[in-house]
Formats: C-alpha cells, structure tokens, sequence
C-alpha cells in the first residue's frame, strides 16, 4: 500500500511547517486540508453564499476548481495562496468545517492526494476519517500562547496586519469550535503519537516524526 502521514492538530501547531519539510524530505506529496477549507470559504465570502446556506455551501465545495503547485494555491486561474491566509477567510473555514455536507464535499478530492510514492496530509481528521488505516499518525499541538505567537510572525511576515489579543481570542473560539463540532471533532486520532511542540522548532518536530516514520 501506499504510505501516508497524518498529521493533525490545533489551528497554528505548526502542522503546516512540519508537514511540508516531512513531505520534502521523503519526497511524498502534501496534502494541505485546511486550504480546501479555506478555498471554500473564500469562495463563499466572494459569491456571497449564507453560511447558514449548507446546500449551497457544499454545490461550492464540490465545484471547487483549485490546483496547488509549490507554495501557490490556485482557484480556477487566480493564485489565492496569499488571499485564503487571512483571519477572516480562517474564520469562515472554522465555521463552514463544522457543517456535514461540507466535509462530506471535500471527501474525495482528499483522497485524490493519495498517490505514489507516498502522502503527508495535514489537517484535523486526517488520521481519525480521511485516512484511518494510516500507518504513521501524529497529533501536534502546542500551547494557545506558542501558537497565538506563530501565528502572529506568520501574518506580519505576509504582510497581514496583526493583534496578540484578537490572535489568542481567536484562537481560543477557533479551538472551542473545531473540538466541540459534532462531525469530525479535533481530537487525536486512534493510534496517534501526540506531540507537544511548545518547546520545540519545526525541525526538532521534523526529526521526531521521521524517527516515528523510521520506526
Ligand atoms: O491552522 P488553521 O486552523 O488556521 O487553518 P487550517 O489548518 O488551514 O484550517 C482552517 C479551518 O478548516 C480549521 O479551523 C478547521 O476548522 C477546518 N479544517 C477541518 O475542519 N478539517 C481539516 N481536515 C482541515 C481544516
């Protein structure tokens, strides 16, 4: 079989980091959940659909026309890789991730990631619905304050304006809704090595993962 990664976690664990240098140095493809999320929300923000619309929410999911290529993201021809980073668009996600027939939408596309020689694949139920037989599961987490602060030099560096208190109230609501949703709640998977990288740079969590994958 095919090898995947999972790698879930919290918003800001620094999954994304880890998951992309982990996917380098195997040479696997990524597969970034959370920006199919997010390419939804900004395509609903952008056509103006309800968030309460579900149906509606879930026509968009399932017409998502995105292609990803190195760090750009696009959606149909336009390069939004720097668009779906936004708080707002993060937001949005958070909402419209907690509606069934939204996951439910993206379910095949993710599976579509699924190629040789192997998948890292980065979200919140990667281990635990999209690729439950996995042979390597890990579940990244980090302090609210470790991540309020990656998240901070995160949008400075795009260029994003940025506040520590709205960040970690942010963080919090978004905790708050991602663990207490009823479909596909954030918690780790069956299986998963849990791994605390609030004292930690993204290349020590880089090795403990590929010591993990080594066995
Ligand atoms: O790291 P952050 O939470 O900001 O963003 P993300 O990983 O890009 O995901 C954006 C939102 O999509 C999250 O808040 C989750 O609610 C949702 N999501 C999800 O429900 N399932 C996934 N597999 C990935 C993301």
């Amino acid at each position: 079989p095919i090898p995947v990664i999972t790698i879930d976690g919290p918003t800001a664990s620094g999954k994304g980091t880890v998951s992309h240098l982990v996917a380098q140095q195997l040479g696997f493809h990524y597969l970034d959940s959370g920006a199919l999320y997010r390419l939804t929300a900004l395509s609903a923000l952008r056509k103006g659909v309800a968030l309460g619309d579900e149906h509606a929410l879930a026509k968009l999911a399932r017409a998502l026309h995105c292609s990803f290529a190195g760090e750009d993201v696009f959606l149909g021809q336009e390069n939004v890789a720097a668009a779906i980073r936004a708080e707002e668009v993060g937001n949005t996600a958070s909402k419209i991730a907690a509606l069934p027939a939204v996951r439910q939408a993206l379910f095949g596309l993710q599976l579509d990631f699924h190629k040789a020689p192997g998948l890292v694949a980065d979200g919140r139920d990667m281990g635990s619905v999209i690729f439950p037989h996995a042979p390597l599961k890990v579940f990244l987490t980090a302090s609210v304050e470790a991540r309020a602060e990656r998240r901070y030099k995160q949008l400075i560096g795009k260029g994003f304006p940025a506040n520590m208190d709205d960040l970690l109230k942010d963080l919090r609501e978004r905790d708050e809704r991602d663990t207490n949703r009823k479909v596909a709640p954030l918690k780790p998977a069956e299986g998963a090595y849990v791994l605390d990288t609030s004292a930690m740079n993204a290349q020590q969590a880089v090795e403990q993962v590929l010591g993990w994958y080594a066995g």
